[in-house]
Order: structure tokens, then C-alpha cells, then sequence
């Protein structure tokens, strides 16, 4: 999906398109000799994000996925049909999209059937008639099988996660292909919907909102609207045996809680804290982003880790108040603003820990100076190999590890002793209303903040973000 800031940007180039018959034909557009006429070639096969070479594709833009499937735990089969809505942005002959799941029956690209390509996670399309720079078209797959985990350069699993009930379903930063084919990378946000047919006990738990549930001959279909764009990291369509909780916030955004009833009792007092994270982050970052909010907690022993999948962060065991607070922070950052690359993985994990500082500071816990100085932070020994990484590219296999989240908190806390309170919080509420939705790198987040401030900011930015080394003055 087209975002806000690229607007401009995109309708300079078909500008320059139109007015290309009288001087300059686009790079990318006219044949020479020909101006205007369609010069087809084929989508990039990735985005160029170092971390991920293959995720990602170019000469398109998601709209929206719909995805319609069955899944079954006792067979752990799925069969599913997708059906993409895109735009091209160069005149196509060829084009990706990422898919790591089951076999492929056909593929039709605006109702006609074609051959495809599948390349390791890369699965290419050939579409005739060819497709013209800003043409709206629809991809429709089908496939069955029994889709799986992926592992992660950490070690980690992500994507589609069987469990002893149904199927955990996360998919940062590359999980998502094992079950959906999309173009998987943050930079392409698209509305989403899924319809998922479980046998009838079971619930299929998706993000956003909970358009429909029915059950016939012993199978219950769910569908579940996501309303904003998301990136193709954060969806879920989590499935098992669920307690379900309804309400609404103070504010009045409705709340769906999906519990695991074993999860029940080790969950209680971060999920009775929900409403009043989601409003005092709102009261701090501005309007929570989304037309819903909730979480889905459930028992996935070897995920072990939780995540921000839109609307409803995921839990693999009883959520804490800590990692809840942590995961709805993100819903700001992370979820509406996300990282333009994976190295900027510090404007997700830093922002939701010193967050998730804030929420316990404001419940009655350390203060955020006394966490910012405990011996998991600026009390770790000058010598400790947490201070040997760049912050700004701590590299896939520290992503997640404590270098973005604990040094990136301390960053922000850092910048807001040495801006002050107003300007702090007048960047994080700027930085997320400008960016809605959105995507952005470390250095919009520096000339933001230069700018609201008025100061330049380098040698701060530098020893926090862009050395390696426990910055000792800044
Ligand atoms: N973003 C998640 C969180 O901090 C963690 C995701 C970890 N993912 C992984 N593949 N290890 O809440
Ligand atoms: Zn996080």
C-alpha cells in the first residue's frame, strides 16, 4: 500500500510519464523512439534488505489480501485460497511474490491461469496480458498441504507453529510466506481478511475485527477484518481452544481477549491492565492507532517469546504486565509506524521497552531513571560484550537480543534528559502521527528529532546508536 509520505514522490514520477512524450521519457517507463508506449520488464526479486536478501519484491503494491481457508490440528492440513489485489509501479512482464508453504494447485492473475516459478522462497509469476505501470490486478492462489515453522538466524521459531490445540501463528521478521504468499517486507503495508474454517470447539483468532463466526456440519468459520494497513510481519490467525473475553476501554475501543484455559490464571492481571496500558500510552503517544484492541494468549512452548501481530499481541505462555504493556506499546511502534529495514530494529524494541518502563514507573514500580540505571542497563561493566554491537545494525542474529531493546530504551531515555520532557514527548507523539500507518529509518527519527528541537544532534546520535562502546558523555 501506498503510504502517505511516498505519495508526493509516486506522483511526480507519473508526472513526468505524462509530460514524457515532449522531453524525458521515465527510466523505467517508455521505450526509446517510443515515448509512452509500455517498456515491460520484470519486478525486483527482493526489497535489498541486507538482513533478508529474498524478502520483499518490487514493481508492485499490495492493496489488500484476502486469504479463505481450512485448517485441521488432528491432520495439521491446510487448504487455502489467496487472492491478492495489487498496482504495479513499472510496466511488469514478470513479477515475485515470497511463499514458503504448501503445493500450489493454480494461480490466476486477473482470472487467467498461469504457469509460476517456485525458487526457494520466491515464487514467480509470469502474467499475460502483461501489466501496465498503475493497473490494478488480482492474483488468485490456491494450495493445500501442511504448512510449518520457519527458523530464524537467532534460532528461533516463527510462521506457522502447530501446537497441542491448533496452530500459533507469528510471523517477524519472515514467518508470514509459511502460510500466506505476500510480498514480505514492512514497506508494503495492505489491509487484510481472513476466513478460517476450524472444526466446531475450536476458535480461529485473526487480527482486527470479528466480522462473522458460523457453524455448519461441524466446522465453525471465522472472519476477521484488519481495517488499517499492516505489515505482512504482524498478521495472525491464531487457532485453538480459546476463552473469549469482550469489552471496551474507557475511550471506548473494543477489547477481544482470547485465552487459552490454561493460560487463564497467569495471564489475569495483565490482561485486567489492558484498557488502562492502551489509554495511558494514547494519553502519552497520542490516539491508539486501531479500530480494535485485545490479545490472544496461548501455550506454544517452543515459540517462547511474545509479539505485536496487530490489534492483538500474541502471548506463547501467561502473559506478563511487562511484556503486555511491552507488546501494545508497539501498537505505535512497530505496528503503525514500522522499521523501513530490519536494521532499524531498535525504533520497534527500544520504543516498546522504555514504554514498557514508563507503565511500570506510572503503576507504582521503578521509576525510569532507576530501571535506565539498574545492572541490566547503564550498570552493565564498560567491558560487557551488550556494549560490542552498533545499535543502529545490531545484525540479524541480535535483533531481538537485549542490544535493541535495553540500549535502545536507554537511547530514547538519554535523548529525553537532554531535550526535556516537552520535547520528548513531542516527538514521540510527532513521530507517530506523521508516520501512521507508516514506514521509517533511524535517520527520520534523528532529523525529527533535530527538528523539533533545533539542535543538532549527531554527536549524541553517534555515540548512542552508531558506536560501539558504553557512552560515557553525550
Ligand atoms: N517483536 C517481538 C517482541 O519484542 C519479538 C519477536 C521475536 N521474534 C523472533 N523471531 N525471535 O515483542
Ligand atoms: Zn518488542
Amino acid at each position: 500500500m501506498t503510504i502517505p509520505q511516498l505519495r508526493g514522490a509516486a506522483l511526480a514520477t507519473v508526472a513526468l510519464v505524462t509530460i514524457g512524450s515532449m522531453a524525458i521519457p521515465d527510466a523505467a517507463g517508455a521505450a526509446p523512439g517510443n515515448p509512452g508506449a509500455p517498456r515491460y520488464s520484470a519486478g525486483a526479486a527482493s526489497v535489498g534488505d541486507p538482513y533478508f536478501p529474498d524478502e520483499g519484491n518490487g514493481g508492485y503494491d499490495v492493496q489488500h489480501y484476502d486469504i479463505n481457508f481450512s485448517y485441521d490440528p488432528a491432520t495439521r492440513f491446510m487448504a487455502a485460497t489467496a487472492t491478492i489485489t495489487a498496482i504495479a509501479t513499472q510496466d511488469l512482464d514478470r513479477f515475485n511474490l515470497d511463499f514458503r508453504g504448501p503445493e500450489i494447485s493454480s494461480l490466476t492473475v486477473d482470472g487467467h491461469a498461469h504457469d509460476f516459478i517456485r525458487d526457494g522462497q520466491e515464487l514467480v509469476v509470469t502474467p499475460r496480458p502483461k501489466l501496465k505501470t498503475g493497473q490494478a490486478f488480482t492474483v488468485v492462489v490456491r494450495y493445500a498441504g501442511v504448512p510449518g515453522p520457519i527458523t530464524d538466524p537467532d534460532g528461533s521459531i516463527e510462521g506457522w507453529v502447530p501446537t497441542d490445540d491448533g496452530a500459533f501463528v507469528v510471523g517477524e521478521p519472515q514467518g508470514t510466506p509459511a502460510w500466506l504468499p505476500t510480498n514480505d517486507h514492512p514497506t508494503d503495508k495492505a489491509t487484510f481478511r481472513f476466513t478460517a474454517k476450524v472444526p466446531e470447539g475450536l476458535t480461529a483468532v485473526g487480527n482486527g475485527q470479528l466480522l462473522s463466526e458460523e457453524t455448519r456440519d461441524g466446522w465453525t468459520t471465522f472472519t476477521w477484518d484488519s481495517t488499517e494497513p499492516m505489515a505482512t510481519y504482524l498478521a495472525t490467525i491464531t487457532i485453538g481452544t480459546f476463552v473469549v473475553t469482550e469489552s471496551t476501554t474507557p475511550s471506548g475501543i473494543p477489547v477481544y481477549v482470547a485465552i487459552d484455559p490454561r493460560q487463564v490464571a497467569g495471564s489475569a492481571a495483565a490482561v485486567a491492565q489492558i484498557p488502562r496500558m492502551v489509554d495511558f500510552f494514547a494519553s502519552k503517544f497520542g490516539p491508539y492507532p486501531f479500530a480494535s484492541t485485545g490479545a490472544i494468549i496461548d501455550r506454544a512452548p517452543d515459540v517462547g517469546y511474545a509479539l505485536e501481530t496487530q490489534t492483538k499481541p500474541i502471548f506463547s505462555s501467561p502473559a506478563s504486565v511487562g511484556t503486555m504493556a511491552h507488546e501494545l506499546a508497539h501498537q505505535w511502534y512497530g505496528d503503525s509506524v514500522s522499521p523501513q529495514r530490519w536494521s532499524d530494529i531498535w525504533l520497534n524494541e527500544g520504543f516498546a521497552t522504555y514504554a514498557q518502563w514508563m507503565y511500570t514507573e506510572y503503576n507504582g514500580g521503578a521509576s525510569v531513571s532507576q530501571t535506565f540505571n539498574s545492572s541490566s542497563n547503564y550498570g552493565r561493566a564498560a567491558s560487557s560484550s551488550f556494549w560490542q554491537i552498533v545499535l543502529a545494525d545490531p545484525g540479524p542474529e541480535d535483533m531481538f537480543s537485549s542490544i535493541p531493546y535495553n540500549r535502545g530504551a536507554m537511547t530514547l531515555h538519554a535523548l529525553r534528559g537532554k531535550l526535556g520532557d516537552d520535547a520528548f514527548f513531542r516527538i514521540l507523539r510527532e513521530w507517530a502521527a506523521s508516520r501512521r500507518y507508516s514506514h521509517a529509518a533511524t535517520a527520520d527519527f534523528i532529523a525529527l528529532c533535530e527538528r523539533e528541537s533545533g539542535r543538532n544532534l549527531t554527536a549524541f546520535f553517534d555515540v548512542w546508536l552508531f558506536q560501539k562502546g558504553k557512552p560515557t558523555s553525550w
